[in-house]
């Protein structure tokens, strides 16, 4: 098999998003396979420091992105199409960890994990891709928030720092807001969308309990106290206080309690 930090290396420097999505699925069917056989190498690569992206969507600073309700049916385009690059992004973020820290000693178990992590954002992106396609528009046909690398770019020496802001600060916000979303696509009998969505919302949760997973190891290997070095890692890489509500239920169930994120809310 490929070792899989050079299969990562691959995957970030695919442009095409069905083309890094097909390719990073193989590589995670690939990797199962290899664990199976005990054949299985990491080895170890060079990440680009910001993957090969499609010429479009035009990445616009976050306020420069047009706002569309989802009221009308452009506006729920507009949604999916925000959602298909965010999957994009993940793809891309969780063969970076593994690519970026692949001469970290750790359990093959963390490896595993985000495999099957870049797995689900590939199979994601391609459910998003299905439900433009279905309404005529297409990834690409609208412009998307540049700056979804940042946190990557700003962790890229910290391994507790990217899993504190990745999927415990990023991923973990979408278990807050898709739920919200299916409901938006369900009042308007957009089938496609909630099933798609439905999926998604479904597992990330194991995304956001794989990041609190491999923290914790981390924290008891150094020796060092979960909550203040969260807060502190958050405080540090994460521009901003986070923003309830909180989906607490949801969040539970991946494993982060509610003294990790109130600390660090807006109101606080
Ligand atoms: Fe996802
Ligand atoms: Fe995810």
């Amino acid at each position: 098999m490929t070792p899989l930090a050079r299969a990562a290396v691959e995957v970030l420097s695919t442009a095409d998003g069905r083309a890094k999505a097909a390719l990073s699925r193989r590589h995670a069917a690939a990797w199962r396979t290899a664990r199976e056989a005990g054949t299985h190498l990491v080895g170890t690569a060079s990440p680009p420091d910001r993957p090969a992206r499609p010429d479009a969507p035009e990445l616009l600073d976050p306020r420069d992105v047009p706002r569309r309700r989802p009221g009308s049916p452009e506006g729920r385009t507009a949604l999916l199409h925000a959602v298909a690059h965010i999957e994009l992004n993940a793809v891309d973020l969780h063969w970076d960890v593994i690519a970026r820290f692949a001469h970290v000693p750790l359990p093959m178990g963390f490896f595993d994990d985000w495999v099957q992590a870049a797995d689900d954002e590939a199979k994601h992106f391609g459910l998003m891709c299905d439900c433009l396609e279905a309404r005529d528009s297409h990834y690409g046909a609208l412009p998307a928030h540049a700056g979804m690398w940042r946190a990557a770019e700003d962790t890229k020496d910290d391994l507790m720092g990217r899993l504190a802001v990745v999927p415990m600060v990023l991923e973990a916000r979408g278990l807050d807001v898709t739920p919200g979303m299916i409901e938006v696509f369900r009042k308007h009998g957009e089938d496609q969308a909630v099933a798609a969505l439905e999926v998604i919302s479904a597992e990330e949760v194991a995304h956001v309990a794989y990041g609190s997973k491999w923290f914790h190891f981390l924290c008891g290997r150094d020796d060092l106290d979960p909550k203040p070095t969260f807060h502190a890692l958050v405080r540090r890489y994460f521009h901003g206080p986070l923003k309830p509500p909180f989906d607490e239920a949801r969040r539970a169930d991946a494993g982060l309690p509610p003294d990790f994120y109130w600390p660090l809310a807006e109101d606080a």
